[in-house]
């Protein structure tokens, strides 16, 4: 078991299940109605958590009546939030509609929240940690954070997500041990190939230890190790996808507890993939060590 500190966004998930996508302007009957925590980060800490992990969070909290039950739902998956500064304003929301036709989600996502800074991220003691992740967002505060564990803890692992295009984003990846980079950042890039993209990015850091990974969805994942060795996994397909809402950030979660239990790095994928194949056949992110 070791013990993690997760670094980015938490919002509030109010998820409508849907016979399927409703057209503009229609009214339709929701079949299921759930509010829960998300975001990309919380939501990997989440799948942790169930994998036998001490997980802690640290982003920014609202003090609203939303950010009161954002905060009750971390607390009973016992993910620790005591480091998260809670400010006056609004907890992020996202308005998901999940359709049970294909197991698409639909995000509407609210955010106006100051973000985490350096100076709330330094009050931490990182000593007791085996592993930080971080969303790539929130640049330059995150790059900061960075540089800083790099120096002070040099060998402490850290993990990047690369989910979307942001000013500068590249700037972080040479901090990383493992950069998980989406399918959307890659698309943006005009990189259909993800095998080109991964090859390319070898080549501007040959001599820094990075896993570099491309989940590419029901096509599998492409992945490079940090020697430049190319490896692609194969999806994993349940039986009917349900929900695949948080598919990639369970993979992430996947990953990482794979590093942290030494497997070789073609089984460290195939595990991500496995645990994210899993959660697509399932609603939410809970129970799922049961299957794994
Ligand atoms: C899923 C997710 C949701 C959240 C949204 C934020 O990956 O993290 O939990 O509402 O994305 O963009």
């Amino acid at each position: 078991m070791a013990n993690i500190l997760g670094v980015g966004n938490a919002t509030l998930d109010i998820i409508h299940g849907v016979v399927s996508y409703p057209e503009e302007d229609n009214e339709v009957r929701a079949a299921s109605k759930v509010c829960c925590s998300g975001g990309n980060c919380l939501n990997t800490l989440t799948v942790l958590k169930q994998l036998g992990h001490d997980c802690t969070f640290i982003g920014t909290l609202a003090n609203d009546m939303d950010g009161t039950c954002l905060q009750q739902e971390i607390k009973i998956q016992g993910i620790n939030i005591n480091h998260c500064p809670i400010i006056s304003g609004k907890t992020p929301t996202s308005y998901i509609l999940l359709s049970k036709d294909t197991g698409a989600r639909t995000i509407v996502h609210y955010r106006d929240l100051p973000e985490l800074s350096f100076e709330d991220f330094n009050h931490i003691d990182l000593s007791q940690f085996d592993w930080l992740h971080f969303e790539g967002r929130n640049l330059p505060e995150i790059s900061k954070m960075l540089s800083f564990t790099r120096t002070e803890f040099p060998t402490l692992p850290c993990s990047i997500e690369i989910e979307k295009p942001r000013e500068n984003i590249e700037s972080l990846f040479s901090q990383a041990d493992v950069l998980f980079f989406s399918q959307h950042y890659l698309t943006y890039l005009g990189c259909a190939h993800p095998e080109d993209f991964l090859n390319t990015l070898q080549g501007k850091f040959p001599h820094r230890q990075i896993d570099k990974i491309c989940p590419w969805g029901d096509q599998g994942t492409y992945g490079m190790f940090s020697s430049g060795e190319l490896f692609h996994e194969p999806a994993y397909v349940p039986r009917q996808i349900i929900d695949t809402l948080g598919a990639g950030d369970t993979f992430n979660a996947g990953y990482i507890h794979a590093c942290l239990n030494k497997y070789s790095f073609p089984k460290r994928l195939h595990f991500a993939c496995r645990i994210a194949g899993e959660k697509c056949g399932q609603k939410g992110l809970h129970s799922l060590t049961n299957i794994i």
